[in-house]
């Protein structure tokens, strides 16, 4: 028994877009609005593996209506960024943790695993190929949207006989063009994000459409996102699309941040465990006395420290915003309102933010930032 193709960049094969189109300017974008030139393809079966991959003029893939990815949700993604700076270099921030978790995604809904490595390998010459498109103005970046897709032509649901991966890119800018927003969430009771034993900690397309509509009331509430809870507790999972942390003071006066556990429930984020890292190494800057836990918390918890006072500061983390501040929570029809500073920021995430930043673009050197 011989084993099936891997992925095999040393197969790639290149067709150049015969018109290739005048890069937008900078201050035009919308996130994920616009896409580069090329796109790289490749395709799986279950008879011959994986196929030589392609890069490609960006445009239209061709799939029959009975695809599985049409009808089961089998559909998974990534999302990474790569950053130009001013002398040319472009760089990927922490791109090994996406291809793993790919991977961990792919093997949860029975779509095909690949070695992450080759597929990184082929990322990295399609963002070369259209690296001109990679604005260079401070907090613009290329975002990376690697895809893996069922297209096995039946609509019986079980593993795929076939599977498409592909990966777009799209120049995009800062999430808060003029400066820090904070945020208002709507503690949410009415739907839930993820359950125990679910896929809400797998980057698969079905966690993120069932969302639309929650954010979509919270927005007629007067709120931006939703703060996604779980049980009769109502614990703290998620914000938006995003991880979440939060900060108090303890009882004996210490500073700590907290971010719910990886129990299933929620997406193991690189920016989450960016800030995770950043915070335990204690970077300067941050309070001396900082004690970091991944731990359950819940809404009671977070209501009685906002009375007492303790409440230091609430925030999103995710590749797309990177930091997002919060600064006030509707929940069951009262709203906890939370310190932010005169940028929008807190103490902890104002300091992280910038390491954050300057790591991901280059400015602070650091092996999380891979040359492309
Ligand atoms: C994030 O980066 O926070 C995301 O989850 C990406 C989003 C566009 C789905």
């Amino acid at each position: 028994l011989t084993a099936l193709p891997d992925i095999e960049p040393s197969r790639l094969e290149v067709i150049d877009n015969p018109s290739p189109r005048p890069t937008p300017s900078s201050s035009s974008l919308v996130f994920g609005k616009v896409f580069t030139d090329h796109m790289l393809t490749i395709p799986w079966t279950e008879a011959n593996g994986w196929d030589a991959p392609k890069i490609v003029p960006y445009g239209p893939l061709s799939l029959e209506p009975s695809c599985t990815v049409l009808h089961y949700a089998q559909t998974l993604f990534e999302g990474m960024k790569a950053y130009r700076n001013d002398a040319g270099k472009v760089t990927l921030f922490r791109p090994d943790m996406n291809m793993k978790r790919m991977v961990t995604s792919a093997k949860r809904i029975a779509l095909p695993t690949f070695n992450g490595d080759a597929l990184l390998e082929l990322i990295k010459i399609l963002i070369r190929k259209d690296k001109h498109w990679i604005p260079k103005d401070p907090g613009h970046s290329l975002y990376v949207r690697p895809t893996l897709i069922g297209t096995q032509r039946a609509i019986g649901v079980g593993p795929p006989n076939e599977a498409l991966l592909f990966v777009i890119c799209s120049p995009v800018g800062p999430y808060y063009p003029q400066g820090f927003k904070p945020v208002a969430l709507y503690g949410t009771t009415e739907y839930i994000r993820a359950a125990p034993g679910g896929t809400g900690g797998y980057k698969l397309g079905a966690n993120y459409a069932p969302g639309v509509v929650p954010q979509k009331e919270a927005a007629e509430k007067g709120y931006v996102q939703n703060l996604w809870l779980h049980g009769p507790e109502h614990y703290l999972t998620e914000v938006g699309t995003m991880n979440m942390f939060i900060a108090f003071k303890t009882a004996d006066g210490q500073t700590e941040l907290v971010t719910p556990p990886l129990d299933g429930m929620i997406l193991p984020g690189v920016t989450r465990d960016s800030v995770l890292r950043l915070a335990r190494d204690k970077i300067a800057g941050l309070p001396k006395d900082l004690i970091v836990n991944e731990r359950p918390v819940t809404m009671n918890e977070v209501k009685e420290a906002s009375l007492d006072g303790r409440l230091v500061e609430l925030f999103g983390a995710g590749t797309a915003a990177v930091i997002s501040p919060v600064d006030r929570i509707g929940y069951l029809g009262e709203d906890i309102l939370i310190p932010t500073g005169p940028d929008g920021m807190g103490p902890i995430s104002r300091v992280i933010w910038k390491e954050l930043i300057g790591r991901q673009t280059g400015s602070i050197p650091s092996d999380w930032s891979v040359t492309v």
